[in-house]
């Protein structure tokens, strides 16, 4: 991508973006982001920015095979009932207003890029601490914005955001509450204790747990934000050999577990078994 079409897209983000380091503002060159304390971000060639610059991706877990096995899974259709609970929830929520999302730990882009063709109107960001993952996400056609960086430092102004999006991602909702305006919402997205029960039967011997069971994710949460509406989604499908080798290696579960380990499994069918709980912050 041309530097110039890059910092066109970021231009309109500017307003809602500050500075990882001090947290000025930002102004954009045509080359890169700089702060009005003079930090200086680089735009890439690649369609994105990196504001996590320190951060030693060589030892991120996830990587490119983990994303492109993600991009494949969401492609055949396997989280279609995830991203339509989502946009109800957005459109009972925000009608026709535009505004303004955060997809944190965004991944490979999926639902930043579905959300962006089904709400036009909306300014939708994402941002990852892999580059990888944010690499992935800026090499498809979309009208989001994608960012390196980490939601622990959201290099976001403060009450700027009006929904932040949290996928299967750990949180911090004290930088939560930070960015999202005073009437802003979260939808966080956690797994129920049967999402991909076969993946995790298939490789029980290398975890340390044979059951999931998210009720210690969801009351941390319910201490920090209230849960205003909740939805269960549940279904198992059949896969294809290829699909259950995509399966097996888009989930952190089988991090540690070689490629030769994997390749003796081939569930014949998955379930994705997920809570989307919107909520707002505790007053
Ligand atoms: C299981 S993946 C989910 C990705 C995406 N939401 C999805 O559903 O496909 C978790 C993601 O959180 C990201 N992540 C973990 N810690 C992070 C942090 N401190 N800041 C930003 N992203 C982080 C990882 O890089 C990874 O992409
Ligand atoms: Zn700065």
């Amino acid at each position: 991508m041309k530097l110039s079409v890059l910092a066109t897209k970021l231009e309109p983000m500017l307003r809602i973006m500050q500075c990882p380091v001090c947290a000025s503002p930002f102004l954009c060159d045509g080359q890169s982001l700089r702060c009005t304390q003079n930090h200086c971000f680089d735009l890439s060639a690649k369609g994105y920015v990196n504001l996590a610059p320190s951060h030693v991706q060589s030892k991120e877990k996830y990587d490119q095979a983990l994303f492109e096995s993600r991009r494949q899974v969401f492609e055949d259709g396997f989280y279609t009932p995830v991203v339509s609970c989502i946009h109800s929830m957005l459109q009972n929520r925000f009608a026709d207003q535009s505004f303004s999302l955060l997809d944190v730990g965004c991944g490979e882009g999926y639902y930043a890029r579905e959300l962006s063709k089904q709400l036009p109107n909306t300014k939708i960001l994402g941002v990852d601490l892999s580059r990888d993952a944010i690499m992935a996400a800026a090499r498809t056609a979309s009208t989001a914005n994608f960012l390196v960086a980490n939601l622990k430092q959201l290099p976001i102004a403060s009450s700027s955001i009006d929904l932040v999006l949290d996928v299967l991602t750990p949180a911090d909702y004290t930088e939560f509450r930070r960015v999202l305006s005073p009437d802003g919402e979260l939808i966080k997205v956690v797994p129920g204790n049967e999402y991909l029960k076969e993946v995790r039967e298939a490789v029980s011997g290398h975890l340390r747990n044979d059951s999931y069971d998210n009720s210690q994710v969801v009351s941390h949460l319910e201490a920090q934000m209230q849960i205003i509406e909740r939805k269960v989604i549940h279904h198992t499908m059949p896969l294809s050999p290829v699909q259950a080798k995509h399966f097996l290696k888009m989930t952190p579960m089988t991090f540690s577990i070689s490629d030769e380990e994997l390749a003796l499994h081939s569930p014949a069918a998955i379930t994705i078994h997920m809570e989307v709980l919107r909520c707002r912050a505790k007053s």
